[in-house]
């Protein structure tokens, strides 16, 4: 059983309501919040770096992306049923993660101690006693949820208030070795996400980098890919081999 309170009240579909229980007033707030001065995080940007503690002690962002693909992603509060679900998910996908060179890194506006305590009821209900197998920050500053954005137009709007707890949404941002964003995913606090989605995008931006193509609809690896229509046919030609015309824009091929 998850052990705090919070998971025997009846949760609809109010994020609000799960974290506006009274507490301590989190650490002294770091900058104002202020909607023009935060960063528009596009892909392509570089991902905001940024210095914060985590259930693996301190980190810097840069520092800890290294030259791997990172997948920082964001849930609505600790002990909440639906990101027990997602983080213990991830945590026993770390194989398949792995062997793509991605590292994961998780995030919840609450500190280490919730988190860690919230980690062991993870690996009890969700990954079979298995450790728990990557850090989770400890925004309880806000500052990452502002700088990548991961909050909804009412809580933005009371990031700077006082002791105001605020519920990160779910948000997904794939980093490259080179810290660009390369994709981004937004959803609300009640829609759990998908790993296999997550993982599939991870396929398909290696692949379109490694092989110069891109993806159709519901791509999976091993199904064929799409040349681009920058890609003369002669180039195409040259560079894949064999390959299908269906509309001089479209031309299929397989890649390894
Ligand atoms: C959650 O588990 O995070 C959650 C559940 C219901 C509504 C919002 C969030």
């Amino acid at each position: 059983m998850l052990s705090r309170t919070i998971l025997r009240r009846s949760i609809v579909s109010a994020p609000r309501s799960i974290v506006s229980r009274s507490r301590p007033l989190q650490q002294f707030r770091f900058v104002s919040f202020s909607q023009e001065e935060q960063p528009r995080v596009r892909i392509g940007s570089t991902a905001p770096n940024f210095q914060v503690e985590t259930t693996q002690g301190p980190i810097d962002f840069h520092k800890y992306i290294g030259d791997n693909w990172t997948i920082l992603f964001s849930h609505p509060a600790d002990y909440t049923p639906v990101c027990t679900t997602e983080l213990g998910a991830f945590s026993n996908l770390k194989p398949e993660f792995d062997k793509r060179g991605v590292k994961l890194i998780g995030l919840s506006t609450e500190g280490v101690d919730s988190h860690n305590g919230w980690i062991k009821d993870i690996v009890e209900v969700e990954t079979n006693g298995k450790e728990f197998s990557f850090p989770i920050i400890a925004d309880g500053k806000k500052e990452v949820a502002y700088k990548y954005d991961m909050v909804t137009e009412e809580d933005f709007k009371n990031l700077g208030g006082e002791n105001k707890m605020i519920a990160t949404i779910r948000s997904v941002y794939i980093i490259d070795p080179s810290k660009k964003v390369r994709l981004i995913m937004t959803y609300p606090a009640s829609t759990g996400r998908n790993t296999q989605e997550v993982l599939r995008v991870i396929d398909a931006l290696q692949t379109s980098d490694k092989k110069g193509v891109a993806t159709p609809v519901d791509w999976t690896v091993g199904k064929e890919v799409i040349i681009p229509p920058t890609v003369s046919d002669e180039d195409a030609k040259a560079k894949f081999g064999d390959f299908r015309k269906v509309k001089p824009y479209l031309r299929y091929t397989k890649v390894d």
